[in-house]
């Protein structure tokens, strides 16, 4: 991205030239297997997108904080000697959130104004949220010279979400952002937070995303729902195995003993999360081993195992996998994220990419009626400073 047009865009919000911004960016990422488990202390395998945020910010001397986007309506100005307070269902949230946890560790503040500028769709499942997050961490961190280690901003961006927002989500997703390097996945292990880099080379393959654009209406509070869910279900299987995370037990103990869940709906999501960490670590292996076909064939198994035993898939997503996974040239095809609408992600022999994004969008708008957006991928590099 050039950053000229960044600056004017900054220039016509903010006025006053003189004064130049700096200017940063933090990738969306897309998960290829591991839905759901990071929450339950279990492993993932996300990569950094080409797309994402920029933040053009700067100090100013007046003691306000000033917060303005190109992709989202609402302005927003907050005076320092006042307390940040959540705004329902707004944007500022994010950044607010991250601000906040800032002052919490005595990281003094003054006068700011922030200008976000995003390519990735929002609130579709690549993590547009975590993506302005650890823009705003990285950015504060740099200005402030606060010398917080990049693991310290994607926790901090966590809670921020967590606490502000009020969504419980795992920490994929910030981890994701921050630690993403191009052409590897991060397969990481939630619990510990150990990860390694797993080289993704496709060769003659695509990774597409298609947008769904469903909308995704009760998607956090879904969203909290599963988590306490899985929590009830290590109430049901914790005493039986000393556990505190469903992540802890492995598919075999689990088989034994599932009907100690009297709950059917408890049962299938602790079989979802706990199949799923299993899928991790066999997909990992798989591109390791170059089995890529495999690789697919558990994508296809994830989805699978999200609209059956986790329910957060839904008539569109279902529709557009579905669509996707009987093209020729498809190797793998899943929803990616939280799911209830937003994104799907497939691995597309190049030959077929064309017929692939024109026939699966023709037969998805005929099944649902919307019009699907496809982004060709390229797995990129974590959150950065631009240098002019
Ligand atoms: C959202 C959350 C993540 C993770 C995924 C589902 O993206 O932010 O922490 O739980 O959903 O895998």
């Amino acid at each position: 991205m050039v950053t000229q047009p960044l600056f004017d865009l900054f220039f016509q919000r903010y006025g006053k030239p003189e004064k130049i911004p700096q200017i940063f960016f933090a990738p969306g990422r897309v998960n290829l297997i591991g839905e759901h488990t990071d929450y339950n202390g279990g492993f993932v395998l996300p990569c950094a997108l080409q797309y994402g945020t920029y933040l053009i910010i700067r100090k100013i001397d007046e003691p306000i904080i000033r917060l303005a986007s190109t992709n989202m309506d609402l302005y927003t100005e907050i005076p320092l000697s006042e307390s940040f307070c959540q705004i329902k269902n707004q944007w500022v949230n994010y950044p607010l959130g991250v601000l906040a946890q800032f002052l919490q560790r005595n990281i003094a503040i003054g006068g700011l104004e922030l200008l976000f500028s995003g390519d990735i769709p929002n609130n579709a499942g690549l993590s547009s949220s975590a993506s302005i997050e650890m823009v705003t961490a990285y950015g504060m961190n740099s200005l402030y010279q606060s010398d917080l280690p990049m693991l310290e901003m994607i926790k901090l961006s966590q809670k921020a979400e967590n606490q502000f927002v009020g969504v419980n989500c795992g920490i994929m997703d910030q981890f994701a952002v921050g630690m993403g390097e191009k052409n590897h996945a991060i397969f990481l292990n939630c619990k510990t937070l150990e990860y390694k880099l797993v080289p993704v080379l496709l060769e003659g393959i695509s990774m597409v995303v298609a947008n769904t654009n469903k909308q995704r209406g009760l998607a956090d509070s879904k969203y909290n729902e599963r988590v306490a869910e899985c929590q009830m279900a290590v109430a049901y299987l914790g005493d039986l195995f000393d556990v505190s995370q469903l992540s802890e037990i492995s598919f075999m103990q689990f088989y034994k003993v599932q009907d100690q869940i009297p709950d059917e709906v408890i049962r299938r999501r602790a079989r979802h999360v706990i199949s799923e960490n299993q899928r991790v670590l066999n997909a990992v292996s798989c591109l390791w081993n170059n089995n890529i076909q495999e690789f697919g064939a558990l994508m296809n198994a994830s989805h699978e195992s999200l609209r059956d035993n986790y329910e957060v898939t839904g008539f569109e997503l279902d529709s557009l996998v579905d669509e996707a996974q009987k093209m020729h040239g498809v190797i793998g095809s899943r929803m990616t994220g939280a799911g209830f609408g937003g994104c799907t992600v497939s691995l597309v022999r190049n030959e077929s990419l064309n017929t692939f994004i024109e026939e699966v969008g023709e037969k998805y708008k005929a099944r649902t009626g919307l019009t699907a957006d496809f982004y060709v991928v390229e797995v990129s590099d974590g959150v950065r400073k631009i240098i002019n």
